[in-house]
């Protein structure tokens, strides 16, 4: 599971078809032994709460196991063995790999070296096809349907790669607007906007939230993407661009979602709210995951 646009419409409802019957085992209502034996890879590279930490729940509800580092300071990496030999030891270790790294295509180089499954959980300004999904669960779940959405997606546009994902997602469903709303700067990339173009999406970049709140069904906002500002000033002339606030959000028939973490673009005032879905978002990451585990080791037996 490198890219989102790998994928066709019919595997993304059979994974979220999948996640919604394993939520009795994702909150801990039943137990599964459906990956017992199974050990999955961890390479991560770059820092992650959410992600890690909802791969790990994962396996270990379907009664498998993790292995793995989280920083490349704790591997031999940092002795100067090189991406490609680590991940050739994964391989003799484990039946799936999850890797996240600042690099573009790094997934994409290892699982074409390595013969168990890979999944990206984050590849630079790039992808983040698993978050997508759980995104776009989230979204079914609240709203009913994924079809005829008006969405916001608010924030770094640029660097923001679950932006770029939920994007190309975007494009396999009917009837949906897209909003980019951003600062002149951090513009959704042009590969993106030209992907969107073979699609039914419409968009339209807009540069504030307040012109769009009443036509829109998601408000899914991201933090700036500070690791990726080659020249921090850039980045703090930008920084707090956007806020949503309860204030923002009153009278108005909106969720909001957000990846996390957060910086200061929501304002704590919306956590107690009906609007705030994000940290819902963040709980059905496992469900989510939990399924693509499923669906990727037990069709790939080693
Ligand atoms: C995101 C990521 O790593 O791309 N976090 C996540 O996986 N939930 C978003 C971010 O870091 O801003």
């Amino acid at each position: 599971m490198i890219s989102i646009k790998d994928l066709e419409r019919k595997d993304v409802e059979y994974i979220l078809d999948e996640a919604s019957k394993l939520e009795n085992i994702a909150q801990s209502k039943e137990v599964s032994d459906e990956l017992k034996g199974k050990i999955l890879g961890l390479m991560f590279f770059e820092p992650s709460t959410r992600t890690k930490m909802s791969f790990e729940t994962s396996m270990k509800r379907l009664n498998g196991e993790c292995i793995g580092f989280e920083n490349s300071g704790s591997s031999s990496v940092s002795k100067g063995e090189s991406i490609a030999d680590t991940a050739k030891m994964f391989e003799g270790y484990c039946d799936a790999l999850v890797i996240r790294h600042e690099y573009e295509g790094v997934s994409k180089f290892i699982s074409d070296i390595v013969n168990i499954p890979v999944i990206n959980a984050g590849d630079g300004a790039g992808q983040h096809p698993t978050q997508t999904l759980l995104d776009l669960y989230t979204i079914k779940k609240e709203i009913g349907e994924i079809d005829n959405l008006n969405i916001a997606l608010i924030g770094d546009l640029k660097f923001g790669r679950t932006v770029h994902s939920l994007s190309n997602a975007l494009g396999l469903f009917k009837n949906i607007k897209i909003y980019l709303v951003s600062p002149p700067e951090l513009r959704m990339p042009q590969e993106i906007l030209i992907d969107l173009n073979d699609t039914n999406v419409e968009y339209e970049e807009v540069d504030n939230i307040e012109s769009i709140i009443d036509k829109v069904d998601v408000l899914y906002v991201t933090r700036i993407q500070k690791e990726r500002f080659g020249d921090i000033d850039d980045y703090l002339k930008i920084k707090g661009a956007y806020i949503v606030n309860k204030k923002l959000l009153k009278g108005k028939d909106v969720i909001v979602m957000h990846p996390l973490p957060r910086i200061d673009e929501i304002d704590t005032d919306v956590d107690n709210t009906k609007y705030n879905k994000y940290f819902t978002q963040a709980a059905n990451a496992v469900p989510v995951r939990m399924a693509i585990l499923k669906t990727l080791i037990k069709n790939n037996p080693k």
